[in-house]
């Protein structure tokens, strides 16, 4: 760290120099130059600047606002919610291969900045506030390279005061289709989503000490798509998919169907081979804040029903009827909707670069409790630059609760920003165990790498690829991946505890 301590000073960026002036698109569909904005922390980019960026395929403008929204019910007040393009969980849907240049313009009144969950992006584009670009201030613009190279269901989401700006309702989908996926009947997007709402329709505090020091601060009204249910139809006996997102804050959810047939076919976006639900433990499958699933579902015969369900509490919330109806689609054939036995469709197979087992280097990571006999003291003092900068922009918590590997991201009472949790090498073979030595679940993830779950202590998980893991207590589950160059950011996706401390980060060089 102390090598490139000069480099640090370049962190302090006046807020105005996130402002850039808007390139033609032109320009930038023909290849033109594409400036980083404002030449942005270019001492902490190191290697990653000097990789070539993408060429972009689709220009887009994305915009952050607020809207008036009724989550409590139609006769009820409506709540002021964050949005992207003036709607809720705005989708991008894009083919496999696109590089998306997402022009984004913050109209919210606070800075923030977009994160492309999931996605492999050189880290320039990651959107981590002075980590890796300055914050984007209310009015201010920056530009995104967001090339889809997988195939996948996707979201993307501010990474400055996320429990606040994301608990007010601030996540975008990102679906990208392959050619080769298989055709379904129908398919539906399902953004799971908690809201902390009082009788007015006014935001409750997104965060309670009781809440981020342990499970998280619950929300009460429980939506999907904005709304305590969904009911849908498809044709009898036919092939739906589909896309379950968990976009609250802090809820781990065990979704699962009332009876039928229904198979898991993608975890975070990647194919998996399909798992009958009901081979699954409990006929669930738990999921984390940031998680996504893709199902495949059977349809019964004309007028029956299947409904999916949360079914982690006693008290079920079923979110989404699916109803049979008789009619077909123009596409589908007679045959396709006779009964017929249940064989799950199969995604195109993950294309991501897989990790070596037997030379990779092994890493061991707790998940805990800060307590002062827990963490170390930290290399940079709060007058540090880079720490500086972090705890000015306010993207930071207010108190430090949880800790990754007896460190914790800074808050407002540690102001510290700690070393890496680990230096790594570009292109080698990392092996990380993460051991939840804490008594709630923490859904880690990792920014810039799809990483393949290769074991947990309890038997719990099978092999997929993911972004995003749920590491239960006293359970440790081993990832894998091959290192791309750029500091990402590793943090529990429970928003509270992300910014109470359960943060770090690795550089690799
Ligand atoms: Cu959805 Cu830092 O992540
Ligand atoms: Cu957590």
């Amino acid at each position: 760290m102390s090598a490139s301590r000069d480099d640090r000073n370049s962190a302090r960026i006046p807020p105005s120099t996130a402002t850039t002036s808007r390139p033609s698109r032109r320009s930038v569909l023909a290849g033109g130059a594409f400036v980083l904005a404002g030449g942005l922390l270019p001492g902490r980019l190191g290697s990653a600047a000097a990789t070539p960026l993408p060429k972009a395929t689709r220009a887009l403008d994305l915009s952050s606002g607020f809207m008036d929204f009724r989550l409590l019910g139609p006769d009820k007040p409506a709540s002021r919610i964050s949005v992207y393009d003036g709607t809720p969980f705005k989708t991008i849907r894009a083919r496999r291969g696109e590089v998306l240049d997402i022009t984004y313009r913050n109209g919210i009144d606070e800075g923030t900045t977009v994160h492309w969950h999931g996605i492999r992006i050189q880290n320039a584009f990651d959107g981590i506030p002075t980590l890796t670009q300055p914050l984007v201030q209310p009015g201010g613009t920056f530009r995104y390279l967001v090339p889809l190279d997988d195939p996948g269901t996707f979201f993307f989401h501010p990474h400055c005061d996320e429990t606040g700006q994301t608990g007010k309702g601030l996540a975008g989908v990102l679906l990208v289709e392959d050619e080769r996926d298989p055709a379904f009947d129908a398919e539906h997007v399902l953004c799971l989503k908690d809201w902390r709402l009082a009788d007015d329709g006014s935001f409750l505090a997104m965060s309670e000490p009781a809440g981020a020091s342990k499970a998280g601060t619950y929300g009460a009204t429980r939506t999907v798509n904005g709304q305590p249910v969904v009911e849908l139809e498809a044709p009898a006996h036919g092939d739906v998919r589909l896309r379950i997102l968990n976009l609250d804050s802090t809820r781990v959810m065990d979704i699962g169907v009332d009876h039928g047939d229904a198979a898991l076919i993608a975890v975070d976006g990647h194919a998996l081979p399909p798992i009958l639900l009901d081979n699954l433990p409990d006929g669930v499958w738990r999921m984390g804040p940031a998680q996504r699933i893709d199902l495949h579902i059977r349809m019964p015969a004309a007028g029956g029903t299947v409904r999916l369900a949360d079914y982690r509490q006693s008290s079920l919330y079923t979110f989404a009827t699916l109803t049979a109806t008789s009619a077909t689609t123009p596409a589908a054939t007679p045959a396709a909707h006779a009964p017929r036995p249940f064989r799950p469709f199969a995604l195109p197979r993950p294309q991501v670069p897989r990790a070596d087992l037997k030379r990779a280097t092994r890493l061991s990571f707790l998940l805990q409790q800060a307590t002062d006999a827990a963490v170390k003291e930290t290399a940079l003092p709060p007058d540090d630059p880079l720490a500086k900068a972090l705890i000015d922009s306010l993207c930071v918590g207010s108190t430090t609760y949880w800790a990754i590997g007896q460190q914790s991201w800074p808050t407002g009472t540690r102001r510290n920003l700690p070393p890496p949790l680990a230096e790594m090498t570009t292109g080698r073979s990392y092996r990380v165990s993460i051991n939840n030595g804490s008594r709630y679940p923490h859904p880690v993830h990792l920014h810039g790498h799809v990483f393949e779950v290769i074991n947990s202590s309890t038997g719990r998980l099978p092999h997929h690829f993911a972004d995003t893991v749920l590491v239960q207590p006293d359970e440790i589950v081993e990832i894998a991946f091959v290192a791309a160059p750029g500091d990402w950011v590793f943090h529990c996706h429970i928003l509270e505890h992300m910014e109470a401390g359960m943060m770090g980060y690795f550089r690799v060089t």
